[in-house]
Formats: structure tokens, sequence, C-alpha cells
């Protein structure tokens, strides 16, 4: 293999987000968010677990800000909780909350490092969630309230913002198949939550616009790469409606000022998509800087015969409830492996395909690569050392199919690893561990896996190890 080497700027960088790290859960004035309820809510987190405590980053972020300095990272992407910043998601800032994201971006910009902030990271003020959550047009309205808030306090010190971090887990993972909080089971719901969610990145992309002129405007998509099982008609039509569920969904309205035409007719049986106003769709079409994308894995589909046990291997959790609404005809099946601890098959080029796609599509619009990780059942040596090479393996895979994207074109501006430590991952708790810097939970202690050694070298270096 030759040699891998990034062009001079090219961005290293590491992603987390807050309600995975910070824990202090009821400190500095912040208010529940939806998370806080549902991990609270038996049977809903491996193990029970919560975010209360997490890696402890509400009190050690300063130690934290110093890891990234020594991992030689050029730029650092985390999320805001907006129950820090307005406690019950509407009315007055809670200025402890301001204050420590402040303090925090005043640190980085010290330390020479880029701040890219994410507005929302799924931690919906539980509050909102009882006025009707994301099923209600009226949160659109008050995410852009709170945008206007805080992007009024940081305003460009941020040199990114990014309005949302996969809008898809919030609507389909929340409100159609529960996995993730609010853990509603509501088809028509989770399609209204997709539309208030693409209203309100639009409207507080106008928000950061005019507050923040110089900072750089994004959104971070979890798009799909999905297979059609076979080349038959039918399997066709499979991954053409999921594309559109998963991807165009977002990319329609955000990226064209529109919602696709198929999208609503394979809908038509689920809602009637009156929640869209006119004049929405173009809202939500505020021009971006760059678009964030995250990539983990592929998805493989099937046009189901409707009689065989049906095969719902989407890697996105078990529910009894689909988080494909309308689908019910299609199935997805497992893939060939290797496979991370995630049961998430490992499948770098599905990364350059995406890439590729995106260019193909837009080709003016940079990219920027805001997650790719993967967990491992971590073991800690006697020495007190992480060999992790599946994971840097994982790690080299991924950006080496990120250059060969970028050798064909695409326009890649920067590469954050998912995740600087190991955290509370969602549904999975703390057994998922991502983090290319270890975490004792007991002691909080943070010692670099065999993946933050190479991915120094990386960054250091341009060339990749
Ligand atoms: C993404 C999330 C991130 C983390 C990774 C593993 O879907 O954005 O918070 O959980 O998956």
């Amino acid at each position: 293999m030759s040699e891998i080497v990034f062009p001079e700027g090219f961005v290293w960088g590491s992603a987390t987000a807050a309600y995975q790290i910070e824990g202090a859960a009821k400190e500095g004035g912040r208010g529940p968010s939806i998370w806080d309820t549902y991990s609270h809510t038996p049977g809903r987190t491996l193990n029970g677990d919560t975010g209360d405590v997490a890696a402890d980053h509400y009190h050690r972020w300063a130690d934290d800000l110093e890891q990234l300095t020594a991992l030689g990272l050029g730029a650092y992407r985390f999320s805001i909780a907006w129950p820090r910043v307005q406690p019950g998601g509407s009315g007055p800032v809670n200025q402890a909350g301001v204050d420590f994201y402040s303090r925090l971006v005043d640190r980085l910009l010290e330390l020479g490092i880029r701040p890219v902030a994410t507005l929302y990271h799924w931690d919906l003020p539980q509050e909102l969630e009882d006025a009707g959550g994301w099923p209600a047009r009226d949160t659109a309205a008050r995410f852009a309230d709170y945008a206007e808030k805080i992007v009024g306090a940081l305003g460009d010190r941020v040199h990114t913002w990014t309005t949302f971090n996969e809008p898809w887990c919030s609507s389909y993972l929340g409100y159609a198949s529960g996995v993730h909080a609010p853990g509603r089971t509501e088809p028509a719901a989770a399609l209204a939550a997709v539309h208030h969610l693409n209203l309100a990145h639009g409207l507080a992309g106008r928000v950061i616009r005019e507050l923040a002129p110089a900072a750089q405007l994004s959104v971070t998509l979890n798009l799909h790469v999905i297979r059609p099982a076979s080349d038959s008609a039918a399997d066709a039509d499979a991954a053409r409606r999921i594309d559109a569920l998963a991807n165009r969904a977002f990319l329609g309205p955000m990226l064209d000022g529109a919602y696709p035409a198929d999208l609503l007719a394979d809908t038509a049986g689920v809602t009637d998509w009156s929640f869209v106003r006119d004049g929405d769709e173009q809202t939500a079409a505020v021009p971006l800087d760059v678009l964030g994308v995250n990539y983990y894995s592929t998805t493989l589909v099937r046009a189901w015969d409707g009689v065989s046990p049906k095969s719902d291997a989407d890697g996105h959790g078990r529910s009894a409830h689909s988080a494909w609404v309308g689908s019910e005809q299609v199935e997805f099946l497992p893939q060939p492996g290797p496979y991370t601890a995630m049961g998430w098959n490992i499948e770098p080029a599905g990364l350059t395909e995406l890439l590729l796609r995106l260019h193909r599509e837009h080709p003016d619009l940079p990219m920027m690569i805001t997650e790719n990780g993967a967990a491992f059942d971590d073991v800690v040596s006697p020495d007190g050392a992480i060999h992790d090479d599946r994971r840097i393996d994982y790690l080299r895979r991924h950006i080496a199919a990120t250059h060969d994207a970028m050798a064909a074109g695409a326009d890649v501006r920067g590469y954050f690893v998912w995740s600087l430590l190991d955290n509370f991952e969602w549904a999975y708790g703390y057994d998922r561990r991502f983090g290319i810097i270890h975490v004792d939970y007991q002691t909080q202690q943070r010692t670099w896996k065999d993946s933050a050694h190479w991915y120094r070298t990386l960054t250091t270096t341009n060339h990749l190890p």
C-alpha cells in the first residue's frame, strides 16, 4: 500500500456529546432532559445506567481539554446541553450554564483548538417533551429561541456551529421505535418530528448566520449507506424507500428545499404531512458552509416475501416497533462481518461510497466526518495499557477510505474520531466503550488506549500510520 498523506490544513479532531460525558445532571441549575427521564425509567438502558455522573466532564473539563492538546488535535466537537442553558426549554438563560460553555470555548481558543459546537445532541428539556416534544411545531420555535440565546453569548468564538446531531435518531428512534428518549412509538408523530427538526434547523441556522456571521454553519447527519440484497426490482424499491426515510427526508428539505415526492407517497398511509406549512421547506434550506457526516457501517435491505420470519437487523436496537415508518414490507438483513461490539459490520468502503454520493449530488458543499469510530471490549492489561488493535485497524481503514474519496474528488475538510473518552452510550449505558481514552468509572481516571497514541502520530504528521 502506498503511503497515505493528508493535505496541509486537514483538520483532525475528536467528538463528544453533553449527556454522554458531562454528568452533574442536577448541578449548575441544569434542568431535566428527556434522557434523564428515559435513563431513569427501569428497563430502558442496559444495567439501568444513567448519565448522572458519566465521565464527570462537568468538573474535569479543564483536564480533558489538555488531553486534546496532548493528542495534537486541531478541533474539538462537543455539544451544548439545552437544559443547562434554558432549564425548562424556554425563558431566560441559566447564567451558570452559559458560563460553563463560555469558559470551555475560551480555553479551547487559548489552546489553539477550534470549537465545533452542536446545539442539540438529543437532550430535549423535559418540559418541552411534556408539551408535545418534537412532533409539536412549537418546539422548533423554542429551539430557535435557545439558539438565539446561546449563539448570542458565544457568537463567533465558536468556529463551527452545528444545529443538530443525527435528527434521524431523534425522530425515528425517539418517536417510532422508542429505543431512544422519549421512547414513544407513534409512527405519525415520528414523521412530524422529522419535519419539525428540519424546520428548527432552518430557523436556528438563520439565527446563527445573523448573530455569528464569521462562524461556519453546519448540520450533522447519520446518512445510511443502503444496499439492496439483489438486483431485483423489488429489492431496488426497498432500498429506494429506505433511502427516502433515512437520507432524503433530511437532505431534501435541508439542501434542496423540498421533501422528495416518493417519501410523501410512501408514507401517505401514516400521515398526510399537513404539518408542513407553506414556506417551511424553504426555511429548512438555509445555506450551509459544511455538511457533517457520521459513519459507522452499512445497511442491507430486501423486499419481504410476507411469509418468512422477517429479519430486522438494522443495527438500531431491539424494539417491537419499527423505526422504519410505513416500510413493513422491507426487511433488514444481517451483513458479513467483522463486527464491532455494537454488532455493526465493519465496511470502510461504505464511507467512500457515501462521500462520493454526496459529492456527486452537492459538488459545492464541503464535508467533514464528524463521527467515526468503534466500540470493542477493551481490556486493561496488567501493565495498565489498553491494546486496542482492532480499534486502530478500524480507524486506519476508515481514514484510508476517507482519503480514497478525497482522491476521487470529494471535498472533505476534517475528521473527528468518536469518541475522545469512553462515555454513556445511550441505551447501551457504559457497557460499550468508544473512547480512544479509557475511563475508569470508579476513579474517573483517564488512560490513553493504544489508539490514542496511534491517532497522535497521524494528527501530528498527516501521514496515516
Ligand atoms: C452516534 C451518536 C453518538 C454515539 C455514536 C456511537 O449515533 O451521535 O452520540 O452514540 O453514535
